[in-house]
């Protein structure tokens, strides 16, 4: 039976404990030079741009011994009407996996539903789940544990923001949000990771969330697909930056994460971005250890 990755809730508070041990040791060199998926081929279709996604994928499964066949739709029949799930039957004649990164999540779910191999969500409009594995992987690096840990998110409550809220709603660590109205967090989402571990706290102002946090986790106003809304976003998120300023409410070891691409000067200062408390670059680093542990765990 195939196992699919679409939303972080589709692994278990044990599963990711594990896939994050495991991440944590191949960050440190076991295994070395061995390939675990030698002799496998796995699809990574990018309907959006992406480069720590693309580049982490390919190098990941490079070093487990598979080859990875980038496809954008412009380049493959999907770009000229072929549907999704004629794309998804076909590919699963000739490979292992595959990674999607796509605007709507429906259409993720179609292509999941008719493919017969496992699928990955590299990135949809409602969720980014290795995002949150690399995300859950960092913070257990540099807290030593995720109980007890305060997660302050200040922006949109995005992709990203919403797969945070699943991993808490999964591992339980507190997560306190602030965001303008009408930019919370998926309502699905919400209420599914709250029938689980979820401590999760909506508040409108940055500094009442940043207070005590141990970790504050910021994304972009303006999303991938979201132009159009470009102006209107950054006047409704003035107040939401990640300043020196906001940092004094935090505790003084405070991390600061961001999936990146960060938008200097909005969003978040340089700073900030570049200052002692910044930990972005080692997240990044960990979208590669964090997805092999996930691809070993789905293919090997
Ligand atoms: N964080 C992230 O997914 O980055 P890319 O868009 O560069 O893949
Ligand atoms: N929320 C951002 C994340 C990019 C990795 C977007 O969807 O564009």
């Amino acid at each position: 039976m195939k196992r699919d990755f679409l939303r972080l809730w589709d692994l278990s508070e044990e599963e990711i404990l594990s896939l994050v041990k495991r991440a944590i040791e191949l960050k440190g060199g076991a295994d070395k030079g061995k390939c675990p998926l030698i002799g496998k081929s796995i699809g990574l279709i990018f309907e959006k741009p992406s480069t720590r996604t693309r580049v982490s994928f390919e190098v990941g499964i490079y070093q487990l011994g598979a080859q990875s066949i980038y496809m954008r739709p412009e380049e493959i029949q999907l770009g000229r009407g072929e549907t999704i799930e004629d794309t998804a039957r076909v590919l699963s004649r000739y490979l292992d996996a595959v990674m999607i990164r796509t605007s709507g999540h429906d259409r993720l779910v179609r292509f999941a539903e008719a493919a017969s191999i496992p699928v990955i969500n590299g990135l949809s409009d409602l969720h980014h789940p290795c995002q949150a594995l690399a995300d859950v992987m960092t913070i257990f690096e540099k807290k030593g544990d995720l109980q007890g840990v305060k997660v302050a998110y200040i922006g949109d409550g995005n992709n990203v923001a919403n797969s945070l809220v699943e991993a808490s709603g999964r591992l339980g660590f507190t997560l306190t949000m602030a965001t303008p109205e009408g930019y919370e967090p998926d309502a699905e989402v919400l209420e599914t990771a709250r029938s689980g571990k979820g401590d999760i706290i909506l508040l409108r102002n940055p500094k009442e969330a940043a207070g005590m946090a141990d970790v504050i986790y910021t994304d972009v106003w303006v999303s991938m697909g979201e132009e159009a809304q470009a102006e209107k976003k950054k006047k409704r998120f003035e107040g939401y930056q990640i300043n020196s300023s906001l940092l004094s409410c935090a505790k003084p070891d405070v991390v600061v994460m961001h999936c990146l691409p960060a938008h200097r000067g909005q969003e978040i200062t340089d700073e900030v971005m570049d200052g002692p408390n910044s930990v972005v670059y080692d997240q990044a680093e960990n979208r590669l250890h964090a997805q092999k542990a996930l691809l070993e765990m789905l293919l090997a």
